[in-house]
């Protein structure tokens, strides 16, 4: 079969931005995969496609490389500039590699996550929770985003890390500055903007050197000195690798974790049977997290790369491809989920793609599900009568993967 062409398909529109639900289904509905002459890349939105090109080893997850080569073929013989250097640490990502690197960074920081022993840290995310509904109670700021959904997961990764607290505000424009160089947010993005970001990271990375040399001189029980320390087989990170270790994992588990918990607490607010549900019976909590996950996560699409020709469906996308892997699409496929459009806070089984699958899948899950469990859990519990704010105006930040919430205002009878 060949390859279809809607009109074309504009995943950074209005419309898009507001519901990318509905273009998914279109897309779904019309090939397995199609091509976007706009965004020069093919979209695959059913679930079953989805789900098999996740673990599929001919889409590749290095897109780092290719910029850092165009970016180095720039810079004057003998010189680096500011940009390859980042370009240079961040392209050691795991998430932007592919077996065997990527294998090898997997199981380091999966060694690192594993010492952190999450499942025990229930009492301790819920002391958090409290503290930070207890300030939006009485500071009388409508706000969740910025109150109740921002500060949990700075602060509890900020504690495994062992960065200190007060430097957690600088966190938020180290991700975006992130997110604007290693992937060109949508473009490549050039001049002023560009060498702000640039310097921005040099700043997180001389910062980030910093906490790693006060955990070699004095080793904890953080993931620095973990990550720092050699493991049983005797391999260890490079300098450079470890940097690039920190900078993804605080990027990866802040805006993610944020988002999801904020379109979460949206998306019971426009199920009033789901919020009631749920405050009726809090044991759902669990259950109530994945659906929110599923119904509207925090990644919208995933990008990667066809190595050969990789057959999708009944089509085949040729090798030298980019691909948009849309696990909102996924997410919302009758064809796998029924009734997929309903929020259903008792779902089961709920086998979602909001964390990805395979190889990359997220290695943060399960502390990501234990935040939202307990912070969630709680706005229900300690909010009666949550509702959003009358002048509320819900819009979302025009992005390809992120599902971003710009404001989520709201009011209570706390
Ligand atoms: C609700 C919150 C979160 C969501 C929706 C989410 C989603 C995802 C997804 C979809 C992937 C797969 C990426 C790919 O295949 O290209 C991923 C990977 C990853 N996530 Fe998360 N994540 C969340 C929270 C976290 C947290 C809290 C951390 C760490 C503290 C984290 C760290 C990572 C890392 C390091 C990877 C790369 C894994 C690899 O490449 O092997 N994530 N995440």
């Amino acid at each position: 079969m060949s390859a279809t062409a809607l009109d074309d398909v504009d995943l950074l529109s209005p419309e898009a931005t507001e519901d990318p639900y509905s273009v998914f289904a279109t897309l779904r509905d019309t090939a397995p995969a199609v091509w976007s002459e706009r965004h020069q890349s093919w979209v695959v939105a059913r679930f079953s496609d989805v789900e098999a090109a996740l673990t599929h080893r001919g889409l590749s997850s290095d897109r780092v490389a290719p910029v850092l080569a165009r970016q180095r073929a720039k810079d004057e013989p003998g010189t680096e500039s500011s940009a390859t250097r980042v370009l240079d640490i961040l392209k050691s990502w795991m998430v932007v590699s592919d077996p065997p690197e990527h294998t090898r960074l997997r199981k380091l920081a999966a060694g690192a996550f594993k010492a952190q022993r999450i499942s025990l840290m229930g009492e301790h995310i819920q002391s958090r929770v409290d503290a930070i509904l207890d300030d939006f109670i009485s500071s009388g700021e409508r706000d969740l985003i910025h109150h109740v959904a921002y500060p949990l997961p700075a602060a509890i990764i900020a504690e495994m890390m062992g960065v200190p607290l007060e430097d957690q505000d600088r966190f938020r424009a180290w991700s975006d500055e992130l997110a604007l160089v290693a992937f060109g947010a949508g473009g490549e993005a050039r001049g002023e903007r560009h060498t702000r970001a640039l310097r921005g990271i040099e700043e997180m990375f001389a910062y980030l050197q910093g906490l790693v040399d006060a955990a070699r001189a004095a080793p904890g029980e953080d993931m620095i000195s973990a990550l720092a320390a050699p493991v049983e087989d005797g391999d260890r990170l490079a300098d450079d690798e470890l940097l690039s270790m920190l900078a993804l994992l605080l990027f990866a588990g802040h805006e993610t974790t944020i988002n999801a918990t904020a379109n979460g607490v949206l998306a019971l607010l426009r199920n009033p049977d789901q919020l009631a549900l749920l405050r009726e019976q809090p044991d759902l909590a669990p259950k109530a997290v994945e659906e929110v996950l599923r119904i509207d996560g925090a990644i919208k699409v995933l990008i990667r790369w066809t190595t050969e020709d990789v057959e999708v469906g009944d089509m085949t996308i040729p090798a030298g491809d980019r691909v948009f892997l849309a696990l909102a699409g996924a997410n919302h496929d009758p064809d796998y989920f029924p009734d997929a459009s309903a929020m259903d806070i008792t779902r089961h089984p709920n086998r979602h793609v909001a964390f990805g699958r395979g190889i990359h899948a997220c290695i943060g899950a399960q502390l990501a599900r234990l935040e939202m469990r307990h912070m969630i859990a709680s706005v229900v519990e300690r909010l009666p009568g949550l509702r959003l704010a009358d002048d509320a105006e819900i819009s979302h930040v025009p992005s390809l993967a992120a599902r971003a919430l710009r404001e989520l205002p709201v009011v209570h009878d706390a």
